[in-house]
């Protein structure tokens, strides 16, 4: 049978994070993969996930099955981590998943089964997984515009191609630290959205995975609340792998908001029957160490501490990259650089410049120019931005 199928494509991430792995120079820098590297350029346990798995290693007295919406202790503090204490929980449901791609892929299935075949509408650019797992869940993919993806101001686009989007339709938007630009919509803009919602009745998904990374935990769900607070149907993929630093532990949760008790009770049923023929139900290490975190005052703001310092080692990164790429005679390039936001930043470089990159200084960012700007040890920018220079001289 298997000699039946047909060499599959690579994924195309993780082909270039293996190219890696066999380069032997040694000031290799690596700025694929999306996850947060202190100064050392280690993705250490963060401190409170440490505390909480201490706490849970001498009280947890069970591994028994959980139910199809997994630790609901979880769900309801994820809620309210979301949506704000005095949000609109009331006529919302959660269903811990498999991370951010489970959510992203069950809320893909319970769209379908609602709609089959409906269409989503994704940015251009898109994290890469966006359109694989709305395509494996039956559904078909547009793309609207991103704002400013080049770097400029320019919300034209984006505002222009979502007038397409009718009361059939959903639009996919990431909630703050646009994966792969870096580039979010000013809070204007996000108005702008949810009134073009409103009037012309498309779903708003919103995949959130970077919130306390861009301009604070609180900042980067005010597009997500004030959606949610708007609009009569809402649904919010919540990955817990950046903000928690729980990547392998593979925590998450889909959040549905719909416009009455019975909606919203079927639709969390549509959820579990999805993850039923899946996976039955999600791991629970995650999520007892989120819930722990969030339960408890004092490791709550121990976590809120180290969010807030690696956002700041980000943000420090960023300028300095900026600063030097301004010294180095670029000054339009780190203007456009300054402007975005998060883990990501889009360099402004062709496919043939990023391999040049890649070849001639030891650099690795995605061919469409994404780096991690949140994996670079401060004392390599200066070569970063010698080697961005070069290739852009040339
Ligand atoms: C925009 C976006 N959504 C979702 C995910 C999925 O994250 P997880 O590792 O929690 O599945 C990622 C991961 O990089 C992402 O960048």
């Amino acid at each position: 049978m298997l000699e039946l199928l047909p060499p599959p494509p690579a994924d195309p991430l993780w082909e270039l994070t293996s190219e890696y792995g066999t380069d032997p120079r040694p000031e290799r820098l690596d700025l694929v993969l999306g996850v947060y590297r202190d100064h050392t350029g280690g993705t250490p346990v963060m401190a409170a996930v440490r505390e909480a798995e201490i706490r849970l290693a001498e009280r947890s007295e069970s591994k028994e099955y959980r139910g199809l919406s997994g630790n609901t202790a979880f769900n309801t503090a994820l809620l309210e981590l979301v949506l704000g204490a005095d949000g609109p929980t009331g006529r919302a449901a959660a269903v811990q998943t498999v991370a951010g791609t489970g959510a992203l892929r069950l809320l893909a299935d319970l769209v379908c089964r609602t709609r089959p075949g409906a269409t989503v509408w994704i940015s251009d650019p898109a994290y890469v997984n966006h359109r694989p797992i709305l395509e494996a869940a039956g559904l078909k993919v547009r793309t609207y515009g991103l704002p400013g993806a080049e770097g400029g101001s320019d919300t034209a686009g984006m505002l222009r191609d979502l007038r397409g989007a009718g009361r059939e339709d959903v639009v996919l938007l990431q909630g703050c630290c646009h994966n792969p630009t870096g580039v979010d919509p000013s809070r204007e803009e996000w108005e702008e959205l949810a009134g073009l919602a409103a009037r012309n009745g498309w779903v708003p998904f919103v995949d959130l995975a970077y919130h306390g990374l861009g301009d604070g935990l609180e900042a980067d769900l005010w597009a997500t609340r004030m959606l949610a607070d708007r609009l009569p149907e809402v649904l919010v993929a919540v990955s817990c792998s950046k903000n928690f630093g729980l990547y392998s532990d593979r925590t998450g949760c889909a959040i549905v908001l719909g416009a009455s008790p019975q909606a919203v009770r079927h639709a969390e049923t549509a959820l579990q029957n999805a993850a039923r023929t899946l996976y039955s139900m999600p791991p629970e290490h995650g999520a007892a160490v989120v819930t722990t975190i969030l339960r408890d005052p004092g490791l709550r703001l121990a976590w809120r501490a180290e969010l807030d310092a690696m956002r700041g080692r980000i943000e420090a990164n960023r300028a300095d990259l900026t600063a030097q790429l301004g010294a180095l005679g670029r000054e339009a390039e780190a203007r456009a650089l300054a402007r975005q936001k998060g883990m990501f930043s889009m360099l402004p470089l062709t496919a043939d410049q990023m391999l040049r990159l890649r070849k001639e200084f030891a650099i690795y960012g995605t061919t469409a120019g994404r780096i991690n700007i949140a994996g670079i040890p401060a004392h390599r920018i200066p070569c970063l931005a010698k080697g961005v220079a070069a290739v852009l001289a040339r």
